[in-house]
């Protein structure tokens, strides 16, 4: 299998990543080091998992060089307005103690209010959720000034993600990360990805907490990895990178750290009896934080 794909930019990016989403603080900063002993050379995080400074920390008491890693971080919601874009990243860089990003991602397709409703909630600015190119024209000077080295969406639907492409985009998306698992494998989003070069990055790859139990107890899942002598996990994560996405397993225990980097090319048939079974049922998204944002995140 791949261990890395090469993006648009003729960066390489790892095909597998330590996810660091719900990683929490006090337990990140060993799971990152445990990650990059193993041989882990890409961190996915973001600004709003509040846990850069010890994922930064991490890094750097590893001691394995900058240029090495492959390091992402991702724009919150708050901060589309292309004045924020680059305080926002700037905060990002501090707190992982870098001077640069190798990705950098726009984190939803909705840009945010300064102010929030009474009560707290967040309201969407519509004009900048409607139409993100002047976001992207900020992160594209990003890229000019060196800080950050590729830029894309996550979450986007293909039909606002071709609303952005249509714009004469000076700096392409690097690649779309979204939520794709044995529950929800967008089978036909996968296909037209590869089909069209596009890569993707698969967020929650095991189901996420809500429904890894499930994932791993799957007949199909649980009888290739006995079959080949394998973890059920390892059967999933090789099954994505045999999809041609790059996947970010998350985990904070060590030993399930290790055991996720070690995939392995799944026989064809292996390979397809997973496809089959993750496509037999109707899909279901395991995350979903947007539904009180006042916009459809995952409509087309
Ligand atoms: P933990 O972090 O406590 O080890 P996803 O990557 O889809 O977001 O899933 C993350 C969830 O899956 C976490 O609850 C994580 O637990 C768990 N997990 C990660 N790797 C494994 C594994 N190899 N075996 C069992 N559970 C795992």
């Amino acid at each position: 299998l791949p261990n890395h794909y090469t993006l648009p930019s003729g960066d390489k990016i790892p095909s597998v990543a330590l996810g660091v989403w719900q990683a929490a603080k006090g337990e990140v900063g060993a799971a990152v080091k445990t990650a990059l002993n193993a041989g882990y050379r890409h961190i996915d995080g973001a600004w709003i998992y509040g846990n850069e400074a010890e994922v930064g920390a991490a890094i750097k008491e590893t001691g394995i060089s900058r240029e090495e890693i492959f390091i992402t971080s991702k724009l919150w919601n708050s901060f589309h307005q292309p004045d924020d874009v680059a305080p926002a990243l700037e905060e990002s860089l501090k707190r992982l103690g870098t001077d640069y990003l190798d990705l950098y991602l726009i984190h939803w397709p909705v840009a945010f209010k300064k102010e929030t409703t009474s009560d707290g909630k967040p309201i969407a600015d519509l004009d900048l959720t409607n139409d993100p190119y002047p976001t992207w024209k900020a992160l594209e000077k990003l890229v000019d000034s060196g800080k950050v080295k590729n830029i894309g969406p996550i979450n986007s639907m293909s039909c606002r993600l071709q609303n952005l492409t249509a714009n004469n985009l000076k700096h392409q998306p690097a690649v779309n990360q979204v939520e794709l698992n044995f529950w929800n494998p967008q089978q036909d989003l996968v296909s037209w990805a590869g089909k069209n070069g596009v890569l993707l990055e698969a967020y929650s790859p095991l189901g996420s907490t809500q429904q890894v139990k499930e994932t791993l107890s799957v007949p199909e899942i649980k009888a290739v990895a006995k079959e080949l002598g394998i973890t059920p996990a390892q059967a999933v994560i090789s099954w994505h990178v045999q999809r041609g996405t790059i996947v970010l397993p998350k985990s904070v225990t060590p030993s399930r750290v290790e055991e996720n980097f070690k995939v392995v090319k799944l026989p064809q048939e292996s390979f397809d009896a997973i496809e089959k079974a993750a496509t037999a049922h109707p899909p279901k998204r395991v995350v979903d934080p947007s539904k009180n944002w006042g916009v459809d995140v995952f409509e087309d």
